[in-house]
C-alpha cells in the first residue's frame, strides 16, 4: 500500500505555530511517528505545500497512481473547490485529518469542501488524528 501524507499551507510551522491549538509536535515528529507506526505495512510519502495548485497537482498524481492520501488541507480546507475537484478527478482515496476539532472552534472553519468527496474526516485529536487515519486507510 502507497500513501500519500500531504499537508497544506502553514503546517511547516507545526511546533512554534499556536501550540495551545496545534500542538508542541513539528511536522518531521509526526512524520517519524508515522512511519515507525506503519512499519511494513504501506509505503508512506510526505509532503507539504503551501500553494493550493501545488496540492492540487500533488492530489492528482497521487490519486491516478491509485495511492490512498492523508490529507490536511489546512486553511484550504474551508475555500478550496479546486483540491475537492482533485480529489473528485483522479479518484483518490482521501481521509480529511485535522489536528484540532474544527467544529469547536471559529464558524468560518465548519465548513468543508473537502469532506463531501473524502472517504472520511477525523478532526480533533492533535497528532492522533493522522495515526487514526492511517489505520482507517489500512483496515480491510
Ligand atoms: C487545521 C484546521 C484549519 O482550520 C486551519 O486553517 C489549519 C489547520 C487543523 O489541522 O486543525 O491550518 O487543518
Amino acid at each position: 500500500t502507497q500513501i500519500l501524507v500531504l499537508n497544506g499551507p502553514n503546517l511547516n510551522l507545526l511546533g512554534r505555530r499556536e501550540p495551545g491549538i496545534y500542538g508542541a509536535k513539528t511536522l518531521d515528529d509526526i512524520e517519524h511517528e508515522l512511519r515507525e507506526r506503519a512499519g511494513g505495512r504501506a509505503e508512506l510519502a510526505f509532503q507539504q505545500r503551501n500553494g493550493e495548485g501545488e496540492l492540487v497537482t500533488l492530489v492528482q498524481e497521487a490519486g491516478l497512481a491509485g495511492h490512498g492520501i492523508i490529507l490536511n488541507a489546512g486553511a484550504y480546507t474551508h475555500t478550496s473547490v479546486a483540491i475537492r475537484d482533485a480529489i473528485k478527478g483522479s479518484g483518490a482515496t482521501v481521509i480529511e485529518v485535522h489536528l484540532s476539532n474544527v467544529h469547536a472552534r471559529e464558524d468560518f472553519r465548519h465548513h468543508s469542501y473537502l469532506s463531501p468527496v473524502c472517504r472520511g474526516v477525523i478532526a480533533g485529536f492533535g497528532d492522533l488524528s493522522y495515526h487514526l487515519a492511517l489505520e482507517a486507510l489500512l483496515a480491510p
